[in-house]
């Protein structure tokens, strides 16, 4: 089940919800994700085929790889863990997972945390048991098994809800999918364990407007990524125009990173880390973390890159003049700077930044994010030619 019938709901985007507690549950969510979560997911590389053998062995590569410490700490299963419910309505893990509060104990002991996925319908996009009608139980059952990041896919609720309104009013639909993303994050929250709580329903309804009120850390804003430029490019560059949606504790999720995965060229996956950064995007590594290359490695590894990425200030980067440069503020009033070449069939030509275009008057100091180099102290512009499908980065400071 992929994602043809997500965008027929055309649901309202402005449609306005009223929570009792949702103060708190933003307070809560700025603790538990006060920067873009980082860490490793297994679909992106693996999908149903991953295995407690894997997760360990990812967690296991974190560490060994300097991963952690450079800030990549979820280890998340994604769909295709899940076995049957018992008598009880219990869920249990299928047998690629024998004992999940096992793992949980492994990951934790690595100083890592452990993510797990689900969906608020009967089955999850493939074909695995959902949380529908067990949302309590199954938060219950994570927290037990020490889960600590709980990625939420729609899939087959959008069935439930077509069944509750065949005509498919796209309010009602709005409202039906808002509770059962709400149902969970309350589940979550009574187990008193932090779970970082991801909604993925790739953007649907304006997922940025309201997701935070039904207590998402992290939202989709887009359909599935894949390894591939055109992919990547069309879903980073389209978040153009979402920066007011994100900050600490509620941030828009472009999905996940390919860089590794051997579908683009090095330019290309410095191009993703890059805008990923930008964005305030959860950097959730998509790889063999076990077989990296050290060019995969230094991507994933930049660790000037990913300071962007986690500034505290967390806000979210935006599109400015002309159109392939974006700009981040950072704490301490300095701004990162992506240049982007997204052309990858004409020949790569001189791209100028005008520093007023970023807001700064005279000279700057300017460091090159991934040449790893100094520029020094510059006067007005900076004219540079970027390879094709790739990146230049600067970071300028007064
Ligand atoms: C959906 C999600 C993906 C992945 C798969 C798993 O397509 O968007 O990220 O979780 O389901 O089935």
């Amino acid at each position: 089940m992929r994602c043809h019938a997500r965008f027929l709901l055309a649901v309202c985007a402005s449609f306005a919800i009223a929570l009792t507690g949702a103060a708190t549950a933003k307070a809560q969510s700025a603790d538990r994700a006060s920067t873009p979560p980082m860490g490793w997911n297994s679909w992106n590389h693996l999908a149903d085929r991953v295995t407690d053998d894997d997760v360990r062995a990812a967690a296991d590569a974190i560490v060994a790889s300097g991963m952690k410490d450079a800030g990549y700490i979820y280890v998340n299963i994604d769909d295709s863990w899940e076995g049957q419910r018992d008598a009880q309505g219990n869920i249990h893990p299928n047998s690629k997972f024998p004992d999940m509060k096992a793992l949980g104990d492994y990951v934790h002991s690595k100083g890592l945390r452990l993510g797990i996925y689900s969906s608020p319908g009967p089955k999850t996009c493939g074909g695995y048991e959902g949380s529908y009608g067990h949302e309590q139980q199954d938060a219950s059952t994570y927290a037990s098994w020490g889960v600590d990041f709980l990625k939420y896919d729609l899939c087959s609720y959008m069935e439930i809800m077509k069944l509750h309104d065949p005509h498919q009013d796209p309010q009602k639909a709005l409202v039906m999918m808002q509770a059962a993303y709400r149902k969970m994050h309350e589940a979550l929250i009574n187990t008193h364990r932090p779970i970082v709580y991801s909604l993925c329903q790739y953007g649907v309804g304006s997922v940025w407007e309201w997701g935070r009120e039904v207590g998402g850390d992290m939202w989709r804003t887009t359909d599935d990524i894949s390894d591939h430029y055109g992919s990547m490019a069309l879903i980073g560059f389209s978040q153009a125009g979402l920066e007011k949606f994100a900050g600490p504790g509620h941030w828009n999720d472009p999905d996940m990173l390919e860089i590794g995965n051997g579908g683009m060229t090095v330019d290309q996956y410095r191009t993703q880390m890059s805008l990923w950064a930008i964005l305030a995007a959860p950097l959730l590594a998509g790889n063999d973390l076990s077989k990296m290359d050290e060019i995969t490695k230094s991507i994933l590894l930049n660790k000037d890159v990913i300071a962007v990425d986690q500034d505290k200030l967390g806000i979210q980067g935006s599109r400015v003049e002309p159109p392939q440069i974006w700009m981040k503020p950072l704490s301490g009033g300095a701004k990162a700077v992506a240049l982007f070449n997204y052309v990858i069939d004409d020949e790569a030509e001189p791209l100028t930044l005008k520093f007023k275009d970023v807001g700064f008057n005279g000279p700057v100091h300017a460091r090159d994010l991934w040449a790893h180099k100094d520029l020094g102290i510059l006067q007005d512009f900076y004219t540079v030619t970027v390879p094709q499908g790739g990146v230049v980065m600067l970071k300028i400071w007064k």
